[in-house]
């Protein structure tokens, strides 16, 4: 029999890279997507023989419907597909009032339709084997809300609500919905992966101190942000996990406490620290 087999769209670096190495050394097979072909070399370094056998590549653009449909021919090829890490990502940043929906739309077609469109490629394969495990990469982002960021919080909000209902629509075909809920770490998704608006930072814009402050409160925590190791850990947990995983799991310094906070602070004090974080102190 094949070994087990894991999919993972947006393997190219940051954390897909990170989780490709984690189920390589775990023995699976793993189906890593990239966009661009000459990505392959990054995830074939430092890799034994025998993990270099076991690592597959599949062209996916998730945003893109053709891509999606080529991928979803390959799948059909496959002879098994246990795990799929809806990982592809990006984010979109700017000021809501200085959006245009194209910009939101732009976010939505990767973060959300392009997990949807992956997913729904690969749950039949899972359905009729009576098991599988989708696990989506959402966001501390999908449970609170930052100025400044409404694209991407946007979409990790929506992500949570489609794999909420999700799971509950495939539990009886014995497939299981998971999310992560990552905080902060060190992935390119701060530099190449974040799309800034092009309005953001205007000198005339009247969010101008608060953009300011956004990038000052960046430049100073990024250092401290996590080994995405520790992620690719929970996530060999989770698809190795003998009962069944609970829907949400969080990760990240500092999560755990945000979202208690959230919930038990009254609102006023809540958005008072949260303003407070991105003040402008020159
Ligand atoms: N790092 C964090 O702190 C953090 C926290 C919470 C959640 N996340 C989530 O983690 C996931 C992975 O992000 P990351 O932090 O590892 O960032 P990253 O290092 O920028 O990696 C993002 C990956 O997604 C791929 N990608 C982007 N758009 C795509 C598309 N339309 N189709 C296919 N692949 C696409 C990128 O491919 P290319 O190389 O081709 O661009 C890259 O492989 C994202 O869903 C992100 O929202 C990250």
């Amino acid at each position: 029999m094949q070994n087990k087999t894991v999919i993972i769209t947006g393997a190219s670096g940051g954390f897909g890279k990170t989780f490709t190495k984690a189920f390589l050394e775990g023995g699976y097979h793993v189906v890593a997507t990239i966009r661009d072909k000459a990505k392959k070399s990054v995830l074939l370094e430092g890799l034994t023989p025998k993990e270099a056998e076991n690592l597959s590549f599949a062209l996916l653009d998730v945003a893109d419907e053709e891509s999606v449909n080529n991928f979803g021919s390959f799948v059909q090829g496959l002879e098994r597909v246990d795990v799929l890490i809806n990982n592809a990502g990006f984010a979109v940043a700017g000021f809501a009032e200085e959006l245009s929906t194209a910009e939101y739309q732009f976010q939505l077609e990767t973060n959300l339709l392009g997990v949807m469109r992956v997913t729904n490629h690969i749950l039949p394969k899972m359905r009729q084997k009576g098991s599988g495990r989708i696990i989506n990469i959402s966001s501390i982002s999908g449970l609170i809300g930052f100025p400044g960021l409404s694209p991407y919080v946007s979409s990790k909000y929506a992500l949570e609500g489609y794999s909420e209902s999700l799971r509950l629509e495939l539990k009886e075909f014995g497939v299981d919905v998971v999310l992560i809920e990552p905080g902060s770490f060190q992935t390119n998704i701060w530099s190449s992966g974040t799309h800034m608006s092009s309005n953001a930072g205007n000198s005339n814009s009247p969010y101008l101190e608060m953009f300011k402050g956004m990038n000052k409160r960046l430049q100073k925590d990024r250092e401290s942000y996590g080994d995405p190791v520790e992620v690719a850990k929970l996530i060999w947990k989770i698809a190795e996990m003998k009962k069944t995983p609970t829907l949400r799991y969080t990760v990240g310094k500092g999560v755990r406490f945000s979202l208690l906070a959230k919930r038990l602070l009254p609102w006023r004090v809540w958005e008072k620290i949260v303003l407070s974080q991105i003040r402008n102190k020159d």
